[in-house]
């Protein structure tokens, strides 16, 4: 638990940004959100994400001395928050296979300008570190599950355990405090439809809020098809045949989801509308992988190495003055170009979702 002065200095540092040199890309975006990938494994082998059989025994990870330490991110991340990150999203892979989290969790709740600090996980550990987790400062969880069926579930997740498993996550998660917990649901049209009423139902009347994610074409390994992908607008007509429900202002600007909520005050629902209604306008999220690579978008082919200046010695400033150039020479806007004939061609690397975390 925080003792008195823990809890003042935690007030203090979500309360004052630190003062001064916020950057803006070249399309006047700020940078407000670092995703922060902390492993490249994970536990699953989801089929729009890494395919069992493309990610095999044999797939290539990083080793462990590529991977930042702790005290590598959070000197990284220092400068992040000095030139206007004020939250942070953990992500991996599947983060909580990453050892000792919590200290990294503690790390980076004592930045200075850190207002908002989640992880988006499946949620197969979160029993075993949900506790861990809200004591040493996390804010929020997302949770993906994209069926409740089991049949539906191993053919979504790669044939690995059982959403009961994620259920119980979710209600750890729940008893440790956490609140305003999301589901992330993947939606592909031949695989999983029938299970979105089923989740909705589940979750109906409480405080949790489910969201659909359209299936994007992110990285290569999950061989994307477009006629894989369910609209939103699709999924909207389908679920007010069961319910009525309204549309809601963003929370904030730059907001991924699409808000609605159930006109009879039973709880929200986002829609993550990538493909169909592309975001990059107001995109003000930075990547950073757990080797170190900075990524100005998650359809990026190539990233920037912060590894190799940090393990070499650069001083803050250098390392602030690096990040600021990055960022300010940003101009991307991937999904807002894919339909105007700029996708990339079949031919052209994409980083992995698995490597920079969504
Ligand atoms: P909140 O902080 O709760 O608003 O969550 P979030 O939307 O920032 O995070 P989450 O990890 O839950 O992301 C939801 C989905 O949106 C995931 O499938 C992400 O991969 C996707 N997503 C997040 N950011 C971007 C983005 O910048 N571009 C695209 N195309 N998809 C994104
Ligand atoms: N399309 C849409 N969402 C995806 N995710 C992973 N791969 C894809 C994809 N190809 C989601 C995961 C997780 C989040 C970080 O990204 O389900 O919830
Ligand atoms: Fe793992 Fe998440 Fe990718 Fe599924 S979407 S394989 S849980 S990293
Ligand atoms: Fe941001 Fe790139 Fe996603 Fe557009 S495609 S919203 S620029 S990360």
């Amino acid at each position: 638990m925080c003792n008195g002065d823990d809890m003042q200095t935690e007030l203090e540092n979500r309360a004052t940004a630190p003062e001064g040199d916020h950057v803006t890309d070249r399309l006047g975006r700020p940078m407000r959100d670092l995703r922060l990938s902390v492993i490249d494994r994970c536990n699953f082998r989801c089929t729009y994400c890494m395919p069992a059989e493309e990610v095999g025994p044999n797939f290539p990870w990083l080793g462990m001395s590529e991977w930042l330490s702790f005290e590598e991110m959070l000197r990284l991340v220092r400068q992040f928050a000095r030139l206007g990150v004020e939250k942070i999203r953990l992500t991996g892979g599947e983060p909580l296979l990453r050892a000792h989290l919590p200290e990294l969790v503690k790390g980076l709740r004592a930045i200075p300008g850190i207002k908002d600090l989640a992880m988006t996980t499946n949620g197969i550990l979160l029993s075993l570190y949900a506790a861990d987790l809200k004591e040493a400062g996390l804010d929020r969880v997302t949770v993906s599950l994209d069926a409740l069926d089991e049949t539906v579930f191993r053919t979504m997740n790669g044939g690995f355990d059982a959403p009961a498993k994620v259920l119980e996550g979710i209600e750890a998660a729940q008893a440790a405090g956490f609140k305003d917990i999301k589901i992330n649901t993947v939606v592909r049209r031949d695989i999983n439809m029938g299970e979105l009423v089923p989740i909705l139902t589940k979750f109906r009347g409480s405080d949790v809020v489910v969201r659909f994610i359209e299936y994007m074409d992110v990285g290569n390994v999950n061989h994307w098809e477009s006629d894989q992908v369910v609209s939103s607008a699709e999924l909207i007509d389908l679920i007010s045949n069961q319910w009525e429900i309204e549309p809601v202002a963003k929370n904030y600007s730059g907001e991924v989801a699409d808000r609605y909520r159930y006109a009879d005050g039973s709880g929200e629902i986002g829609f993550v509308s990538s493909i169909s209604q592309p975001f990059c306008r107001p995109c003000n999220r930075s990547r950073l992988s757990v080797d170190g690579k900075l990524f100005t978008c998650l359809f990026a082919t190539e990233g920037t190495d912060l590894r190799e200046p940090v393990r070499s010695g650069e001083s803050d400033e250098e390392l602030h003055d690096r990040i600021a150039a990055i960022w300010t020479q940003r101009t991307d806007q991937y999904s807002q170009l894919r339909w105007g004939g700029k996708k990339k061609k079949d031919g052209d690397k994409k980083i992995e979702m698995f490597y920079i975390g969504g």
